[in-house]
């Protein structure tokens, strides 16, 4: 049986983690994103196109709040409590197809906090909301298979393998298969079971 989703975009649903608050992006927050996505190490398994001026993270929470106020995504700037509101990481949902009750997941995360377990929390926040608010059955994500921290979050979090597209992405002179994951409302545990 499915239910309806509580969530319409309306007002930014701000979510609480252990160690973080997720909250909507601000125009002001260009210089955080700009700490993610101008580092190469953090874009290289997705184009590996990092930027290389302030302007263009500007352009991206802009249209990261265009796509929320026009109901098509949404996606959640990561803050460590008790710091100084700094936005560290991104994650969302970069698509909701509302009548197969199915939505993607997408993430990025500065550097300086990998390996300390912030985007597998967070993801667990963002999947409870969905399944909750948004009311979805199945979220789906993908990873390139060089991409070994990534597949290793999402299976933390629960995610299972379905496959493999072969030879989706050309990179570095070279075709990559991109790994394909999903997981199920009935599936998701909300909290870590190490
Ligand atoms: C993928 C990503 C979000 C992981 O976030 P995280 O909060 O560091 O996740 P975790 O702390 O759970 O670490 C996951 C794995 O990354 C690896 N890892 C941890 N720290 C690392 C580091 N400093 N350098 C390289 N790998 C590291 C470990 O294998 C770890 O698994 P383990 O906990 O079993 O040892 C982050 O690495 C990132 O932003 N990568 C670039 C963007 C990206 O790939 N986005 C996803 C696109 S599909």
């Amino acid at each position: 049986m499915t239910h309806e989703p509580d969530f319409d975009f309306g007002p930014f649903p701000v979510l609480e983690t252990e160690r973080m608050i997720l909250r909507e992006l601000l125009p002001e927050d260009g210089p955080g994103i700009f700490g993610i996505r101008g580092d190469y190490e953090v874009t290289k398994y997705n184009g590996g196109m990092n930027y290389t001026r302030l302007d263009q993270a500007e352009a991206l929470i802009a249209s990261i709040r265009d796509a929320y106020r026009d109901k098509r995504s949404v996606r959640w700037g990561m803050t460590l409590k008790g710091g100084d509101d700094a936005v560290i990481g991104m994650c969302g949902y970069n698509y909701w197809v509302r009548a197969d009750f199915r939505g993607s997941i997408g993430y990025d995360l500065a550097r300086a906090y990998w390996g300390r377990g912030l985007m597998p929390e967070a993801l667990r926040a963002i999947l409870t909301f969905g399944f909750e608010h948004m009311a979805l059955n199945r979220v789906e994500a993908d990873a390139s298979i060089n991409n070994r921290q990534s597949m290793r979050v999402l299976e933390k979090v629960g995610f299972l393998r379905e496959g493999h597209q072969r030879e989706q992405f050309y990179e570095n002179g070279e075709f990559g298969d991109l790994v394909l994951f999903s997981l199920l409302k009935r599936d998701f545990r909300a909290t870590d079971e190490g």
